[in-house]
């Protein structure tokens, strides 16, 4: 920074190193002196999970440490526990002072500390998955409904069952993506039942039940349900009243907090009505950079960039080639959707955002 006489540079902390954080300190790490705040010391793409469970070696593009893509920023491995107006406090005691503040902690997810930790994590699903014979998937969302896919079509000889407690998959897309998912999962031979649960505390020996009474037997399961919201560690910060019912920070069409005008909010932890995917968070990111950039150069904040929510359009893959996608109009299944998202899972450009190469490390 010494290049630049008699202009310091503005101090950003960012919490949360998920795709909106990761995004957000990768395009101001040469305008600010950027801290990035994250309990982990890896980014991961997360919607290409599901396949590195099938095919362990795709984390190795998937899973990406901080310090690959973060060459100019500082990267403090521990969780932020509290903030007050001008510090944000670690949970291994550090107090870092900011000047502006983002805060982006998405879902609450425990992941392992480092990528090896986590690739090895992988390497184990994978195991787990090619050794049974049968497997039960419990949640139909997304992740449920690709974990699904990718077994069906990678390893055609396992029974796969998948229990759903809503009465349709795919909850948050329309009816007709719903339909055509369970379509083509019944095709492929997965069992999906529907308007059940499974009480997993008492499972035995591979035995399930159902919350109708029903018995599954299964060699192994998956739990994929969404996790909660990252945010109970605010309700205990100066921002608890910008907490909505559900947990979510209440932002401005800036995409920032409400009576506070140095802190940004972006990604999955956001009240904005829309669908959360993670390309929409990559947008908010973009956003609020901008505007950061604008006022770190002491532009007018009536300058500032606007949010506006994204339209209702997903693409849920189905194994390596299919997939289904709702766009605003319409909602289609098979190759072409597939081609658009299904075989390298937008791997490779988000990579490339982040300026590395889209192969491996
Ligand atoms: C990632 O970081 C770890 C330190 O935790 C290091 O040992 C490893 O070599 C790094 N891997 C890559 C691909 O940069
Ligand atoms: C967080 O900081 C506030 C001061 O801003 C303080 O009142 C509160 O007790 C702190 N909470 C925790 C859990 O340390």
């Amino acid at each position: 920074m010494g290049f630049e006489i008699g202009k310091e540079k503005k101090r950003v902390v960012v919490i949360g190193g998920g795709i909106a954080g990761s995004l957000i300190c990768y395009t101001l790490q040469f305008h600010a002196d950027v801290v990035l705040i994250d309990p982990k010391e890896y980014f991961e793409i997360p919607w290409a999970s599901l396949r590195a469970m099938v095919e362990p070696s795709f984390a190795k593009r998937s899973v990406i440490n901080h310090s690959e893509y973060l060459t100019n920023a500082r990267v403090i491995t521990s969780t932020a526990i509290n903030i007050t107006d001008g510090e944000v406090l670690t949970e291994d005691g550090q107090q870092i002072s900011y000047d502006y503040l983002v805060v982006s902690t998405g879902h609450k997810d425990s992941f392992p500390k480092t990528r090896a930790e986590r690739l090895r994590q992988y390497q184990q699903e994978s195991e787990r998955i090619e050794s049974a014979h049968s497997i039960l998937i419990v949640g139909g969302g997304p992740t449920g409904v690709e974990l699904a896919s990718e077994i069906a079509v990678d390893f055609p000889g396992k029974k796969v069952k998948l229990v759903h407690r809503g009465s349709r998959l795919l909850e948050f897309v329309g009816h007709k993506a719903s339909k055509k998912a369970l379509d083509w999962l019944t095709k492929m031979g997965v069992e999906v039942i529907l308007d059940q649960s499974v009480d997993l505390s008492s499972a035995e020996d591979g035995i399930y039940q159902t919350s109708r009474g029903e018995t599954i037997a299964a060699d192994c399961h998956f739990v994929c349900i969404g996790s909660p919201i990252g945010s109970s560690w605010l309700k205990e910060t100066f921002l608890k009243d910008n907490l909505d019912s559900q947990g979510k920070l209440v932002v401005d069409e800036n995409l920032r907090v409400k009576g506070h005008n140095n802190i940004f909010v972006i990604g999955d932890i956001t009240n904005i009505p829309e669908m959360k995917q993670g390309y929409l968070a990559q947008q908010h990111a973009l956003v609020a950079a901008k505007n950061l950039k604008l006022l770190m150069d002491g532009g007018k904040e009536s300058k500032m960039a606007t949010y506006k929510p994204g339209v209702a359009m997903a693409i849920i893959s189905l194994g390596r080639r299919e997939a289904v996608a709702q766009f605003p109009c319409f909602t289609m299944i098979g190759c072409l959707p597939g081609s658009i998202k299904s075989k390298d899972l937008f791997v490779g450009k988000t990579r490339k955002q982040l300026g590395l190469k889209p192969g491996p490390a």
